[in-house]
């Protein structure tokens, strides 16, 4: 029996508080990993991951407006977390996330390989249309990871966002279910 979508070296699961919480919260205050994301910059207390937790886990709304998966190894091993966010059905389009938590985790493939099953569930399951991504210009693992499974770059916001004393580029990349047709 398979539990969750599987690709070649991860599976996207559904996020369980006692399995995933912990890491994430831990994940969420190294500073070397928010110092590469957009968000992240406020210290996330337990209290307040634990609170994410259950507000996602109560009964699945049929069109909820974010999905975060668990990203694990095919062996078990909890790495990181990929998600669609602010998911609109009627113009069938969401804004991507994925974080490989632990640092001897990344480089391995498991972004690419999260971000290829998350686009093949929201293109194939949710019969979304469109993936939209934000990314720092400097994060060259993201846009790598991106590219490598069908983003292009539409556009760059010179100096968006604030981060570590500067205000920073972002490139918007996007991925199109009928790109290639
Ligand atoms: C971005 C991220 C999700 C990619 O996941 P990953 O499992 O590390 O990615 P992959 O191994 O599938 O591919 C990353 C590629 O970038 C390369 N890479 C990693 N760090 C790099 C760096 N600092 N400079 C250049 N290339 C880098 C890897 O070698 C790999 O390329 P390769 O397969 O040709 O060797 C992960 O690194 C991560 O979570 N980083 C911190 C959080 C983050 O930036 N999230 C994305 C926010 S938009």
């Amino acid at each position: 029996m398979a539990y969750g979508w599987e690709g070649e070296r991860v599976r996207l699961v559904p996020l369980d508080k006692g399995r995933h919480a912990a890491n994430v919260q831990l994940w969420m205050n190294d500073p070397d990993l928010t110092g590469t994301i957009l968000s992240g910059d406020i210290p996330l207390t337990r209290a307040a991951e634990d609170e994410f937790f259950d507000k996602s886990s109560g009964h699945p709304d049929a069109h909820p407006s974010d999905i975060v998966f668990a990203v694990e190894t095919l062996a078990g091993e909890h790495v990181g977390v990929a998600g669609l966010h602010k998911i609109n059905y009627r113009h069938g389009v969401a804004a991507s996330g994925t974080i490989i938590g632990p640092p001897e985790a990344r480089g391995l493939g498991y972004g690419t390989d999260a971000a290829r099953v998350r686009t093949r569930y929201a293109f194939e399951v949710l019969g979304l249309r469109m993936l939209v991504s934000e990314v720092f210009a400097e994060n060259t693992a993201s846009l790598k990871m991106l590219r490598r499974v069908g983003y292009r770059e539409v556009g760059r916001l010179p100096r968006r966002f604030w981060k570590r004393g500067a205000f920073r580029d972002v490139v918007l990349l996007v991925a199109e279910r009928d790109a290639g047709q």
